[in-house]
């Protein structure tokens, strides 16, 4: 994990946030490499959803709610806390899943720890000028209650009949009491969330099905099987009537990605109870009418990211490049699906000297930004700016040469085998697409 943290600032991905002021508790910013990698991990979750699944739709509703809204989903009660332990003589706060092998010692100084409390993790705010109760609201816990808020808004104006989906990407907020590792549990987060509508008899079979899916999407990006698995919930979240965990193998143990739960009429039907307001189903072909049953796939987004970087981070100790200083040295890759990667193509003049090819380097490089996100480099030697670009996951190198000048071809290198080809500028869009 070291390593990543460090990879990650030292190339513009994450770091902490608040820098200038030496950070701030569990809070990161993505930099210019990480916002692409994100925003391209989050094209490819919202393309599955919309475009290769049947019956999903998109929203983007407020993070700021109603807060009777988190009274009915049950997220103020006790069954959204958790168990806060505090040390009687240095006053540390721990939560007690953590101290599970412990007898009642604090883990910090050994001191006489007291009995548990509930310490609800939803994220106070203020509305308005006045703090008292009436102004009191909340961050949102989980993106998934502005879908359920907009379930009859979106059936009617789409006229959509069940089962469909509604998919969300946005940020929730949790007072976590032990944020850890990195961008692995942290207090503000982005989820991927889709609700799917459904008839209460088939929840089984849209649960094994989404299941199915959302495993075999995590493969599909390139995902190594043998980091991936799926855990049955032993303990339920207070809504769900069943649930799966998506695993991954990360350096510090097996830890959930994403969530499938089958969740019932829990959201609806307590909406409609708290609100007045029938949030039920009317068939009218058939003429039923019914609470529809959810079966929901929760992604978070951060945690998706590490995973991503994590899963295609590559150490080669030597030998890959051949030139002789190169050897000497430990090579870095990340190796992302190239759909993931931040950047596609750098283009490279091979001497920053020879203005003619810095020149033809720059035209090609305005030819292709009009299509890809490309770099431009012409810092230090070519083995170097390969080596550069390989530590951040760019696919493909393009070098511009004296041959360039000759006949207006350019070498193309490829990042996972470094294998080179020749091929004619004009060429060189079609190349990038198909590959
Ligand atoms: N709507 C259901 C729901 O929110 P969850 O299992 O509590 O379910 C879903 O959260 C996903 O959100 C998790 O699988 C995880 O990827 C992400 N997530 C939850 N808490 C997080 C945190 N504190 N930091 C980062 N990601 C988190």
């Amino acid at each position: 994990m070291e390593k990543i943290i460090s990879l990650c600032k030292q190339r513009g991905f994450i770091n902490q946030s608040s820098e200038p002021y030496g950070g701030f508790s569990s809070s990161y910013d993505y930099g210019p490499l990480g916002v692409e990698l994100k925003n391209n991990y989050k094209k490819l979750w919202w393309d599955e959803m919309t475009k290769n699944q049947n019956g999903i739709v998109g929203l983007d509703s407020a993070i700021l709610m109603n807060p009777r809204i988190w009274e009915a989903s049950g997220h103020l009660s006790a069954g959204f806390a958790d168990k806060l332990v505090e040390c009687k003589s240095c006053h540390k706060r721990f939560k007690l899943q953590d101290l599970e092998n412990q007898e009642n010692k604090c883990p910090e100084c050994g001191g006489e720890l007291m009995s548990p409390k509930n310490f609800n993790l939803m994220m106070k705010t203020f509305i308005g000028p006045v703090e008292d109760e009436a102004s009191l609201t909340y961050l949102r816990a989980e993106t998934c209650q502005g879908i359920f808020m907009n379930f009859k808004w979106i059936e009617n104006s789409m006229r959509l009949k069940i089962p469909f989906g509604v998919c969300q990407i946005g940020k929730a907020f949790r007072n976590e009491i032990t944020p850890s590792n990195f961008t692995y549990r942290t207090r503000e987060f982005e989820q991927m969330e889709m609700e799917f509508f459904i008839k209460p008899e088939e929840a089984e079979k849209w649960f094994d099905y989404w299941t199915n899916e959302r495993f075999n999407w995590y493969l599909k990006l390139g995902i190594k099987k043998e980091n991936l698995r799926l855990t049955p919930h032993k303990e339920l979240a207070h809504y769900a009537k069943k649930g799966v965990d998506i695993e991954y193998h990360f350096p510090f143990g097996w830890n959930e990605v994403e969530g499938i739960h089958h969740r019932g009429d829990w959201d609806l039907g307590n909406h409609s109870k708290y609100s007045g307001k029938d949030l039920s189903y009317y068939n009218s072909e058939t003429g039923e009418k019914y609470v529809p049953y959810v079966i929901e796939t929760s992604a978070g987004c951060d945690r998706g990211v590490l995973m991503l970087i994590i899963d295609s981070y590559r150490e080669i100790e030597g030998g890959r490049t051949k030139t002789t200083t190169a050897t000497k040295e430990k090579e870095t890759l990340l190796q992302f699906n190239y759909q993931l990667a931040p950047i596609k193509a750098a283009i490279l003049p091979l001497v920053k000297k020879d203005e003619q090819l810095v020149q033809k380097a720059k035209e090609v490089y305005n030819l292709l930004r009009q299509y890809f996100r490309v770099w431009y480099d012409e810092i230090d030697s070519i083995g170097r700016r390969y080596r550069r670009q390989d530590e951040i996951g760019t696919p493909w190198c393009i070098t511009i040469d004296s041959e360039t000048l000759d006949n207006n071809t350019v070498t193309v290198r490829n990042r996972d085998t470094m294998a080179q080809e020749r091929i004619s500028i004009q060429q060189l869009k079609t190349y990038l697409e198909e590959n």
